[in-house]
């Protein structure tokens, strides 16, 4: 890692760094936020965090939660965050799964998992993040009618994420057309790992879930 980058993970990173209270009562991420955002949205492997930075610089009202444990990508999260004056962006440079675990109920608005790592290989497929204990946490922590936005370029991951997600009754898929799904949505920047992967594979598949109300309604 570039010495620049080495210096941000011990100076900004631990500024910006949540940190779980000892137990394991529920935690309200909007307590992690300087202003109480109206919302908190999380990003799970957010990369180099390009779609996260966007979102943050795009919507200051909400607060951005993103969770990644590879740290060269947290690293370049953090000098977007320097140069654009980010101001409502907390960080979990750390796999995810034990955080969603102590979210409270209905705590987030939007989530994002977005070119998750496809893990083509049969054996490896239990590896995938996109799996029904996933939905099951995210079905915990986000409130009625959130957002969940999943995005893949691989086929064999897109039927498993369909698969997943048809079958789990806490999501219902908001597509209506082709287009809901093939293209682009205008407040989906793209990032650099889809941007490499443009040149050869097939294409992404923008896939947007609502979180059913809880009581039916
Ligand atoms: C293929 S990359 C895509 C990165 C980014 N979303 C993008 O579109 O550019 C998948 C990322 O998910 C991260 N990841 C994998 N498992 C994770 C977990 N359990 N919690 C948080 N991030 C995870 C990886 O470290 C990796 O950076």
């Amino acid at each position: 890692m570039r010495p620049g980058r080495e210096l941000l993970l011990e100076t900004v990173l631990p500024e910006l760094s949540i940190v779980l209270p000892e137990g394991d009562g529920p935690v309200d991420p909007h307590i992690w936020f300087p202003a109480a955002p109206q919302k908190v949205w999380l990003e799970i492997g957010f990369g180099a965090g390009e779609h996260l930075a966007w979102q943050a610089a795009e919507n200051p009202d909400v607060g951005m939660v993103g969770a990644e444990p590879y740290l060269n990508g947290v690293a370049r999260l953090l000098s977007e965050i320097i140069e654009r004056d980010l101001q409502n962006i907390c960080l979990l440079a750390d796999d995810v799964r034990p955080l969603l675990a102590r979210l409270s109920a209905a705590s987030l608005a939007r989530v994002f998992v977005l070119f998750p790592d496809p893990w083509p290989k049969l054996r490896h497929h239990q590896r995938r993040i996109v799996n029904t204990p996933m939905l099951d946490a995210l079905a915990h922590v986000m409130e009625d009618g959130a957002e969940l936005r999943v995005a893949t370029d691989d086929q064999s991951y897109l039927v498993w994420m369909l698969r997943h997600l048809e079958a789990h009754p806490a999501f219902d898929w908001m597509a209506n057309r082709m287009a809901d799904w093939n293209t682009r949505p205008e407040d989906w920047p793209d990032t650099r790992y889809e941007g490499k992967n443009r040149s050869g594979g097939p294409g992404a598949t923008f896939l947007r879930y609502r979180r059913v109300p809880r009581n039916g309604g």
